[in-house]
């Protein structure tokens, strides 16, 4: 079996309302990621492509934020009407949306 090409890592953490940081998912329902895995395996992606609960990517104020890897490609503000897109062009296409994108110059500096 081939190796997957795409890993899609979709923060589902959930914090207390009011937390400084805020949480991906306030709601904790998980909305985000089972709308990547839906739409995996709409597109008929799901013997290349993982889309994975993953917890604080450290990137809360960002957020919501997912990261593909191999790729490194992170996305910040994600919301569950964007994921089509990003099947469609990032996945598929292999382009990086830049207005969901989240420069390197920007990420891990919540300090
Ligand atoms: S809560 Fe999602 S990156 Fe921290």
């Amino acid at each position: 079996m081939a190796a997957f090409t795409h890993h899609i890592f979709i923060c589902i953490n959930q914090r207390e309302r009011g937390h400084r940081r805020g949480s991906c998912d306030s709601e904790g329902d998980e909305e985000l990621r089972d709308a990547f895995k839906k739409e995996v395996k709409r597109r008929g992606l799901a013997a290349q492509v993982r889309a994975n609960s993953a917890g604080c990517l450290d990137q809360c104020e960002l957020g919501p934020t997912i990261v593909i890897y191999p790729q490194a490609i992170w996305y910040g503000g994600v919301k569950v009407t964007d994921v089509p897109r990003i099947i469609e062009e990032t996945i598929i296409a292999g382009r990086v949306l830049d207005d969901l994108l989240i420069p390197d110059d920007k990420l891990n500096c919540h300090k």
